[in-house]
């Protein structure tokens, strides 16, 4: 099939990439020329493991063309699958004015039938939205879908390829069958839903997932007070299948670019239909306040942090990625730099992001082993795997103080107090 991915973010490049390595002939469109520039030489905007090779391979077999002109690649397409961002709004509510623009664009350019199928996370309603724009500026025959992704940042190209379940949402038998013929070559689960279930899956996936994870970190709260071990816990939680292990892993709280701002808009739709979702309303609460129950133990251990050394390990949300929207480790480092802390940081790939936030504020580190140096604690924030590889010999004799503050829990506690490391981590 042709495919043209409207948006050549995050969702739409891992989309585009993965349709055209399961033989689909892929356009890539981004109104930003610099961006299509770099991508048509094979060069990515970001980290994402095992991107790029295939960015490359699928460029070399010309299954897939990057691109600024919409009208051309409309043309020859079959399906377009809408992969702008939908950032939040000051209210929570998520911001469509790129979908909407992109859509208006694809309505005056089209020129026979084709789907229009919504990728980015929007709410529900927005299809419907979407059509409505469509005829304003198009006359003839198209349809409308909805099918989600739940790609993950650091495991994209997996979660895409062994997805574990895909949500087609549309309104007849054409658009179904077209979205079906897509997603052909990948075996899993296919739910077909109208379009605003569809929307609301996505959600609501979301939403539980973070859930999960403020439940854990409450729990997680309570076991520092009762001498329960969290990880524990949420082991004897996972083995039973109803609840399974998944997304029970306490720590400073969810962050990203999907779980703040899908719960919030969730919280916001849900206000606005009259129906105030309490639940969700305490998730984000629980969240905001776990990186300050965490910051209160740097604070507690180190009484003054004024001309304190800090060490900080992990500055992206999470492991695997470069990104640091709504990483939990910005608003950690400037409190800690408020209270006069001298900050050392190290991340293996987030450090440019983080630089273009932070700027001079803190001292960038090239190795883990560098931010140690003279260090009164170390923080951890990110649970990157090569952290675990770091020789508890060096912890001591770098640092000032062989302290460590945890925020992933990364450690076996005995075994670091048997070193001579005071270490001190969350819910055990
Ligand atoms: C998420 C969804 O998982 C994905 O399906 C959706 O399409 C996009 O949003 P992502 O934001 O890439 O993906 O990261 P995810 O792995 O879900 O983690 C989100 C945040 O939750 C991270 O900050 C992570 O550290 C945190 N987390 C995750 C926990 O604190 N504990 C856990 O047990 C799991």
């Amino acid at each position: 099939m042709n495919i043209l991915v409207v948006g050549s973010g995050y969702v739409g490049l891992v989309s585009g990439t993965c349709f055209a390595e399961l033989g689909h002939k892929v356009f890539c469109i981004d109104i930003d020329e610099k961006k299509i520039n770099s991508l048509q030489s094979g060069k990515i905007p970001f980290y994402e493991p095992e991107l790029a090779d295939l960015v490359i391979k699928n460029i070399q077999s010309q299954s897939i063309t990057f691109t600024t002109k919409l009208a051309e690649s409309l043309n020859q397409a079959d399906l377009v699958l809408i992969c702008v961002g939908t950032p939040p709004k000051q209210t929570g509510q998520a911001d469509l004015k790129y979908i909407f623009q992109a859509v208006e664009e694809i309505g005056k350019n089209l020129t026979k039938y084709t789907v229009i199928v919504t990728k980015s996370t929007v709410p529900v309603g927005t299809a419907q939205k979407i059509k409505k724009i469509i005829s304003k500026n198009y006359n003839g025959e198209f349809d409308v879908a909805s099918c989600p992704e739940f790609l993950r940042e650091g495991s994209a190209v997996k979660d895409f390829m062994n997805p574990d379940r895909i949500v087609i949402g549309t309104e007849n038998q054409r658009a179904s069958d077209l979205s079906n013929e897509l997603h052909e070559k990948l075996d899993c689960p296919k739910l077909e839903t109208n379009l605003e279930t569809a929307e609301m899956i996505k959600y609501a996936s979301n939403a539980f997932l973070a859930t999960k994870i403020s439940f854990i970190n409450e729990i997680a709260n309570v076991c520092e007070n009762v001498g329960a071990d969290v990880e524990q816990v949420a082991e004897g939680m996972g083995l039973d299948t109803r609840i399974g292990k998944a997304f029970l892993r306490a720590g400073i709280g969810y962050g990203g670019s999907c779980f703040p701002k899908d719960v919030r808009a969730l919280h916001h739709v849900a206000g606005q239909t009259g129906y105030p979702f309490q639940l969700l309303k305490a998730v984000v609460e629980v969240n905001n306040q776990q990186r300050w129950l965490f910051y209160k133990k740097i604070k507690d251990e180190l009484k003054c942090l004024e001309n304190k050394t800090i060490a900080v390990w992990g500055l992206s949300f999470k492991p695997d990625t470069d990104d640091v929207r709504e990483s939990i480790a910005i608003d950690i480092i400037e409190k800690l730099v408020e209270d006069g802390a001298n900050v050392k940081a190290y991340d293996p790939e987030a450090m440019k992001n983080t630089q273009e936030i932070l700027g001079d504020k803190i001292q960038y580190c090239f190795t883990a082993d560098f931010a140690l140096e003279n260090a009164d604690c170390l923080v951890i924030i990110t649970d990157w795997d090569e952290f675990k590889l770091v020789k508890f010999e060096n912890i001591k004799s770098k640092m000032k103080t062989p302290l460590i503050i945890d925020g992933r829990n990364m450690f076996d506690g005995e075994k670091l107090s048997s070193q001579g490391i005071k270490y001190i981590s969350v819910g055990r």
